[in-house]
């Protein structure tokens, strides 16, 4: 019989604790520089798809590699539009969840339960992946909007075939046709979440993906893994966070008492930005865009001083606002409930992972990492009477 045997340097030689930085995959579908805070799809900068592209032509450039011409993106919106329509007992089962639920709970089972109603064609022709693409983001919106008007009592909003992902949301969510600027800030949020190498969501989709299993598991399964506060989950709590302080003025003598008890700030930090994440400050830009037109928010200052002081502290360290820190700003300004905030990312982020799949089906291994065992060997069975 022999003991655990305690880790040494030796013996967990070549372990990466979260495998940062280890390649996972070879993509051609994004880019990031963490240094320079540079995010590309397809090779187009975020900046550049933010101001002049739209969503469902983002969702094509991710999955098919190019831009689409002006008949595909046609045919492309009236083939989702199609699908928006959910099955009666897929209403059903959203209408049996509990209300009290996460809302991303309610897509995380959603999105398996949608497989349920496909006759399960061969995933592993990029074909049938491509006719689950469609069908999943057209009915990903549709399954929180769903979700959220049965749990707070509301008629259901039936889609609008006139309107794109982003205003047929807002308006299945508040039931009132959304203004031009509002539903445009939508889906340039939507196009910022869209993609994001291999972020831990879609590492998850590509090691489900791997196992031949389908899209609408692979889906299923990555949202669980967005669920979390440390990933998809922190734009929620970056809102809970500022909410917990009365104003501007307050902000250093929280962040001091947060730093001092090594609390995480929600919405501060990367494993690959060591600047600000080029998507906060597009987000930041339409928050301030959306102010002008709707009257500011004290979150928003209390927002723009946290980030202040938390360079002063931890600017040198590389920990700067990504994604989440500006985003819950926005969604709140456009009427949108806290705890859908992250269901919102993945909207978008079923896009990314669908084409992650996608490439990874191409020249597909399965993901069985190795481990460094320090457990104990050979134990001799001790009778049950003989245990203390
Ligand atoms: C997303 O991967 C992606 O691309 C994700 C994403 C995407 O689009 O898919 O960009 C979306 O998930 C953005 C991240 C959202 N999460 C949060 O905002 C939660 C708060 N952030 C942290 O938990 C953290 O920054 C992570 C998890 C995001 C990244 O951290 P790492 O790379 O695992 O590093 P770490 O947690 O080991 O921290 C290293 C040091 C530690 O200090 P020391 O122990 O060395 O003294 O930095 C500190 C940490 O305490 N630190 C923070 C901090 N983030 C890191 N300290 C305070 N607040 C923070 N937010």
């Amino acid at each position: 019989m022999t003991t655990t045997t305690p880790p040494t340097s030796d013996s967990t030689k070549g372990y990466v604790p979260g495998l940062a930085g280890i390649p996972a995959a070879i993509s051609s579908i994004s880019y990031i520089d963490g240094n320079l805070g540079i995010l590309e799809y397809r090779g187009y900068r975020i900046e550049t798809l933010a101001a002049k592209s739209n969503f469902e032509e983002v969702c094509w450039l991710l999955m098919k590699g190019h831009m689409p011409t002006r008949m595909q993106l046609e045919s492309f919106r009236a083939h989702l539009a199609k699908h928006r329509q959910l099955p009666e007992r897929m209403v059903k089962i959203l209408e049996a969840m509990p209300g009290a639920g996460h809302p991303m709970a309610a897509l995380q089972a959603g999105l398996a339960a949608l497989g349920m109603f496909n006759q399960k064609p061969d995933f592993r022709h990029p074909d049938e992946v491509e006719e689950a693409w469609v069908r999943i983001l057209a009915a990903t919106p549709v399954i929180i909007a769903t979700f959220e008007r049965m749990r707070t009592g509301k008629d259901l909003v039936a889609p609008d075939p006139e309107l794109n992902t982003a205003a047929n949301f807002l308006w299945m969510i508040t039931g009132q046709k959304p203004d031009e600027f509002a539903a445009h800030v939508m889906d340039v949020a939507l196009i910022l979440h869209a993609d994001h190498e291999m972020n831990a969501s879609t590492f998850a989709a590509r090691v489900v993906g791997a196992t031949e299993a389908d899209p609408y598991t692979v889906c299923s399964s990555a949202i669980g893994a967005l669920t979390g506060p440390l990933h998809g989950g922190a734009n929620e709590e970056v809102l809970n966070q500022l909410r917990e302080i009365p104003g501007p003025e307050h902000v250093v003598t929280w962040l001091d008492a947060k730093l001092a008890a090594k609390a995480k700030i929600m919405g501060f930090g990367h494993r690959v930005y060591k600047v600000k994440d080029p998507r906060s400050s597009i987000l930041q830009g339409l928050a301030t865009q959306l102010f002008a037109k709707l009257g500011s928010t004290p979150l928003y200052d209390t927002a723009v001083e946290l980030e202040k002081e938390m360079a002063k502290r931890v600017g040198t360290k590389g920990i700067a606002p990504n994604v989440d820190f500006y985003s819950g700003i926005v969604y709140s300004k456009l009427g949108i409930q806290t705890d859908l905030f992250t269901p919102l990312f993945g909207i978008s982020r079923v896009a990314g992972y669908l084409a992650h799949l996608r490439e990874q089906m191409q020249d597909n291994k399965l993901f069985r990492p190795g481990q460094i065992y320090v457990g104990a060997h050979e134990l001799e069975y001790p009778e049950l009477r003989t245990r203390g």
